[in-house]
C-alpha cells in the first residue's frame, strides 16, 4: 500500500463563529497522517457562488448540513478511498465530475470543499511539510499584507449602516508582525473613539466594532481616520483605509439604483460611483471592494475608469472566484483585483487556478475568509503558497480571526530570511499614479 493512499474519510457537522452548522472532514492516509478541513460560510453571499448545501428542514433553523455530510459518506468518500492524496488536482476534478452540475448544487460545494481541504492537509502532513510549502513548492515565500476590519456593518451588523467593512491596511512596516501590531493599536484607538462618543462597544460578526448611532455611512471613514491618528500613525502613509462596500446587498436590480437606507438616499449607478470618488478624494482610501453590484458591470467599469489607476478595486461578489467571471471583468475593464474565497468556487484546485488566472491577468489576488469562520487556517497557507500578497480575515478580535493572523506570524517566523513581505509596495502593481 502506498503511504499516501486515502484509507478513511470522516465527515461531521460542527459549528462556525456565527453558531451556524458547517461541514468538517478528516482524511486519513495509509501512513497514518490525518488532514482536516472545516468549511467557512458567508452572509453577504454573491448570487454566482457555488451552492452551499443546507437541509432547509426544522433542525437548527433549516441550516443543518446533514445532506452534505450524507453526500460525503455515500458518494465522495467511496470515490476518494484508495486514491493517492498527492494527486490533488485529479481528486478535485473527480469530485467536480461526480457532482456533475456547474455550481456543485447536487453534492454541495461545502461537502466537496471539506474533502478537498482535508486531502491537501493530509498530503502536507504526510510529507511533513507546512501546507504552504506543499501547495506552493520551493518559491512559496510571500507573507501577505493584512487587510483588517475595524468597523463591521452591512449584513454583518444588521440594521446598523449600509457599508459592510471599514478596514485598514498597514503600509509602511517591514514585516507582517510589525504591520499587524500597528493595526492592533488602531483597533484599540478605535475603541477609545467609540467610547468617547458614547457608543457601546458591541462587536459585529467579524470582530470589528458594531456601528451604533451612526447618522451617515461616511461617519465610519471619519472615525477610522481619527483612530489611525490617535494610535500615532499618519493616515495614508503608515496606514491606509480599505472599504468593502458589498453593494450588491443594497442594489435595487429592478431600478438599477443603490439605496443607502441609513441616509435615506437612492442613487443611480453613476451617482453612486461619484459618491465613492468623493470619499477617495477626502479620505486616505487605498482599496475599495464591490463598489458596484454584481449585476452592475457598467458601474464597475465606470468606477475602474475613474479610480482604477489610483487605488485597488476588488471584485468579490462580482467575480466569485470564478475564472469565467474574472475573464469577463478583465475583458470589460472592471476592477484591478480579485477577492479569493475557497467556498465561492468549491475546491482547492479551482481556487489555485483562479489565483493564477488573476495574477496572469495583471490583477491582484486578495485571499479572504468568510464572515462565518472556524479554527481552520488553510487560507493563510493558500496566501503564502501562491505569493498572493494580501489576506483579508476580518478583525483582530475573536479566535476564528486570530487563529489566521497568529498562523501568519508563525509562518513568517518559520520562513525567516527566506520570507518576503511587500507592505504597501504590493499596490505598485496596480496603482499607476
Ligand atoms: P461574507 O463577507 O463572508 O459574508 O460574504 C465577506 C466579504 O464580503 O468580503
Ligand atoms: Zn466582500
Amino acid at each position: 500500500m502506498n503511504d499516501y493512499e486515502i484509507v478513511k474519510v470522516q465527515a461531521r457537522q460542527v459549528f462556525d463563529s456565527r453558531a451556524n452548522p458547517t461541514v468538517e472532514v478528516d482524511v486519513t492516509l495509509a501512513c497514518g497522517a490525518v488532514g482536516r478541513g472545516t468549511v467557512p460560510s458567508g452572509a453577504s453571499t454573491g448570487i454566482y457562488e457555488a451552492l452551499e448545501l443546507r437541509d432547509g428542514g426544522k433542525e437548527l433553523g433549516g441550516k443543518s448540513v446533514r445532506k452534505a455530510i450524507k453526500n460525503i459518506e455515500t458518494e465522495l468518500a467511496p470515490a476518494l478511498l484508495n486514491r493517492n492524496a498527492l494527486h490533488q488536482a485529479e481528486l478535485d476534478q473527480m469530485m467536480i465530475a461526480l457532482d456533475g452540475t456547474p455550481n456543485k448544487s447536487r453534492l454541495g460545494a461545502n461537502a466537496i470543499l471539506g474533502c478537498s481541504m482535508a486531502v491537501a492537509h493530509a498530503a502536507a502532513n504526510a510529507k511533513e511539510e507546512p501546507l504552504f510549502r506543499y501547495l506552493g513548492g520551493a518559491n512559496a515565500k510571500t507573507i501577505p499584507v493584512p487587510m483588517i476590519q475595524i468597523i463591521g456593518g452591512g449584513a454583518h451588523a444588521v440594521g446598523s449602516i449600509d457599508i459592510q467593512d471599514f478596514l485598514v491596511i498597514p503600509l509602511r512596516f517591514k514585516s507582517f508582525e510589525e504591520g499587524f501590531a500597528a493595526v492592533v493599536n488602531v483597533y484599540n484607538a478605535a475603541k477609545k473613539v467609540f467610547t468617547k462618543t458614547g457608543r457601546p462597544l458591541a462587536i459585529a460578526d467579524e470582530g470589528g466594532f458594531w456601528p451604533t448611532n451612526f447618522t451617515s455611512n461616511e461617519e465610519g471613514l471619519a472615525l477610522l481616520t481619527e483612530s489611525i491618528r490617535l494610535a500615532g500613525y499618519e493616515p495614508g502613509v503608515d496606514i491606509g483605509i480599505a472599504l468593502d462596500i458589498a453593494s450588491s446587498e443594497f442594489y435595487d436590480k429592478d431600478k438599477g439604483t443603490y439605496k443607502l437606507s441609513l441616509e435615506n438616499l437612492e442613487l443611480t449607478s453613476a451617482e453612486f460611483v461619484d459618491l465613492l470618488c468623493g470619499w477617495v478624494e477626502k479620505y486616505p482610501i487605498i482599496s475599495i471592494e464591490d463598489g458596484c453590484s454584481e449585476l452592475d458591470w457598467e458601474g464597475s467599469v465606470l468606477l475602474t475608469q475613474k479610480l482604477g489607476r489610483k487605488i485597488q478595486l476588488i471584485g468579490d461578489d462580482l467575480f466569485t472566484t470564478n475564472i469565467q467571471r474574472i475573464r469577463t471583468g478583465v475583458e470589460r475593464g472592471a476592477c484591478n483585483s480579485v477577492l479569493i474565497k475557497m467556498n465561492q468556487i468549491g475546491t482547492i484546485t479551482e481556487t489555485l487556478d483562479a489565483i493564477e488566472y488573476t495574477k496572469n491577468s495583471g490583477y491582484l489576488p486578495v485571499i479572504s475568509a468568510r464572515s462565518g469562520e472556524t479554527e481552520d487556517s488553510t487560507i493563510v497557507h493558500l496566501a503564502i503558497a501562491t505569493n498572493a500578497g494580501q489576506l483579508k480575515v476580518g478583525s483582530v478580535a475573536r479566535s476564528e480571526r486570530t487563529v489566521k493572523w497568529n498562523e501568519a506570524i508563525r509562518m513568517e517566523e518559520l520562513l525567516g530570511d527566506e520570507g518576503v513581505y511587500l507592505g504597501g509596495d504590493i499596490f505598485n502593481r496596480v496603482i499607476k499614479s
